[in-house]
């Protein structure tokens, strides 16, 4: 069934537990991490970037928000990551979508805010959740590339002030992850969050987790992380089984044969997240 990101994260952030939150960018993706929450009976959030939009169709992405709503034995939740204009916000309201993330993180505090103003009125009239980004997490996600050195973390009173003001319902600090992997060990700044989760009563999100170690992503559920997004370890293990399959069948020419061992793997890594997201340590 298709929900908000509202009913399932409010759950998870009252139960000290966290929802994956997967970045899909076809169909083959799209049922692997549903298999994948299906084998944990756990509820999932597919996200798609502008990029995948633009790259998929919202036409496209529409019918596939549909079918899966009305196919998965498990809570649905699809959302738009990194949204970069009020447009593309409404657009995906349009096509189904029953979460939203407006990333005005780049802008000036006060422009950020009256951005994410404007989106949480729009989409709340329309009962759609919005989640948004104060700080700049490092790395690239599709478009968008911040260096190391630029990235920059969430002031936990600024933060206070956004989330109040603005009305969303999760909050994206940045408090050392990147987007992508790690060239070293991230340097996850605990105090920095802790400070941040006492002063905003929201669900947080933790961006830019493949590449975290797990002890990390699960330290974190103990101050109000409740979604974690993963993007790049599914990207690379869904082309590495690919570049096994070929060297393996160099002439096959099957879609319907060489997309099952990458989509398994996909939906493995789906599986793993999830358990590691649901058993947080208690340290
Ligand atoms: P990773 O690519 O590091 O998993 O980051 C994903 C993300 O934050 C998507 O918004
Ligand atoms: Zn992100
Ligand atoms: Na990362």
């Amino acid at each position: 069934a298709l929900v908000s990101t509202k009913e399932i994260l409010q759950d998870a952030y009252q139960n000290h537990y966290a929802v994956g939150a997967f970045g899909a960018h076809n169909l083959e993706i799209i049922k692997a991490v549903i298999a994948g929450a299906e084998k944990m009976d756990a509820p999932v959030i597919l996200q798609t970037t502008p990029g995948t939009i633009k790259y998929v169709g919202i036409h496209y992405m529409k019918a596939m928000v549909e079918a899966a709503a009305e196919t998965a034995k498990v809570p649905i939740a699809i959302h738009l990551d990194h949204g970069d204009s009020f447009d593309i916000v409404m657009k995906c309201i349009r096509a189904g979508y029953t979460s939203v993330m407006i990333d005005g993180s780049h802008l000036p505090f006060n422009e950020n805010l009256q951005l994410v103003k404007k989106v949480v009125e729009a989409a709340h009239a329309a009962n759609v959740p919005v989640e948004a980004e104060l700080g700049t997490i490092g790395g690239v996600e599709d478009d968008l590339e911040v260096e190391e050195s630029s990235a920059f973390y969430t002031d936990p009173e600024l933060a206070e002030q956004f989330v109040l003001e603005t009305q969303i319902d999760s909050f994206a600090p940045a408090f050392g992850t990147a987007h992508g992997m790690y060239k070293q060990e991230p340097k996850l700044q605990f105090d920095l969050l802790n400070s941040i989760h006492s002063r905003i009563d929201c669900p947080l999100v933790m961006h830019g987790a493949s590449g975290v170690p797990a002890e990390s992503v699960q330290h974190a559920l103990n101050y109000g992380i409740a979604k974690v997004n993963f993007s790049t370890e599914l990207k690379d293990v869904f082309a590495e089984a690919l570049r096994l399959y070929f060297r393996e069948n160099p002439s096959q020419n099957d879609p319907r044969k060489y997309f099952v061992p990458a989509s398994n793997a996909v939906k493995e890594i789906v599986v793993e997240k999830i358990s590691m997201l649901q058993s947080p340590l208690k340290v």
